[in-house]
């Protein structure tokens, strides 16, 4: 891959555990990501949010961070002040969370806060047209009566509507990199649909990175490029998305004996076995 987009190194991040000992929640992470889409899958707690939270800069404050290298678009993000890197989150880097509570303002009214990310964009642009553009971007994620929820305060919106508000907000800056944490798992698969299509044409359009972590492997790799499989702080798997039937790591492996075939017979699934040999080094 030529000029990636992000590169990351050798990412470790820790915390401080019961009497001084240090638990290591990632452990030497390497990864790079392109104008592509690409996917995080690994069970829960396996490290994929604390490396997209780090990449952002929004790790709380006692987590212990560090990397060989972590760059953005040609920009040392180690070396970058803490005022250079909100300044990148503000306008060329996103995240969409999966809960919607951490990411909206719960004071303010939601079409209020997507027009000031529009106008951060674009300052020049006239109040009608930043409305209109609110509008537009509401509909576009499939909220209904766009007119009354422009004036609704996040607690007046349900989990879904809260996602897909928060999406757009996102999606109306058009950064260069976008995070998806789990942004969909609160939409029914129609809209799910519709929001994927959002993300894949900024992608395409614009020449978007973006990383989208799930659980959902089926939903990862039909809609991703590539895939890297997180398991206890490690990635042990990097994989062509349409070639996943190729994995060789056990924990990938055992991932996709566990997707229920649609119109295969009932059969129980079988149950994902752990080794705690798969979370160490590997030589
Ligand atoms: N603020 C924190 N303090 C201490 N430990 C933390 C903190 N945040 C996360 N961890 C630990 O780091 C590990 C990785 O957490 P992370 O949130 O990255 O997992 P994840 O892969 O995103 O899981 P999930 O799929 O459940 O979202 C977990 O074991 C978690 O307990
Ligand atoms: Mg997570």
């Amino acid at each position: 891959m030529s000029d990636p987009l992000v590169t990351v190194k050798n990412l470790r991040i820790a915390f401080a555990g019961e009497g001084g000992a240090t638990i290591e929640a990632v452990k030497g992470v390497s990864f790079e990501v392109g104008r592509e889409k690409l996917g995080i899958v690994g069970e829960s707690g396996s490290g994929k949010s604390l490396s997209s939270r780090a990449l952002m800069g929004v790790l709380p404050g006692h987590a212990d961070v560090t990397a060989d290298a972590m760059s953005f678009a040609g920009i040392d993000l180690l070396a970058a002040s803490p005022r250079l890197r909100r300044q990148l989150r503000g306008n060329r880097m996103g995240m969409i969370l999966q809960d919607p509570k951490f990411s909206l303002n719960p004071v303010m009214r939601v079409g209020a806060q997507i027009a000031e990310a529009i106008r951060l964009g674009d300052r020049s642009l006239p109040r009608a047209k930043v409305r209109r553009k609110v509008l537009d971007v509401l509909e576009a994620v499939h909220i209904r009566g766009p007119e009354r929820v422009y004036d609704l305060y996040p607690h007046e919106l349900s989990g879904g509507m809260g996602q897909r508000v928060m999406i757009a907000m996102m999606v109306v800056r058009e950064p260069e990199l976008l995070i998806a944490d789990e942004p969909t798992s609160a939409l029914d698969v129609t809209v799910q649909a519709q929001v994927l299509e959002i993300m894949d044409e900024l992608v395409k359009r614009r020449g978007m990175g973006l990383v989208f972590i799930s659980h959902d492997l089926n939903l990862v790799s039909r809609f991703c490029d590539r895939v890297l499989v997180m398991y206890a702080g490690r990635i042990v798997e990097t994989l062509d998305a349409r070639r996943m039937h190729e994995a060789v790591h056990p924990y990938t492996r055992g991932l996709l004996a566990c997707l229920p075939a649609i119109d295969g017979p009932l059969t129980p699934l079988p149950t994902l076995a752990r080794e705690a040999s798969w979370g160490e080094a590997r030589p």
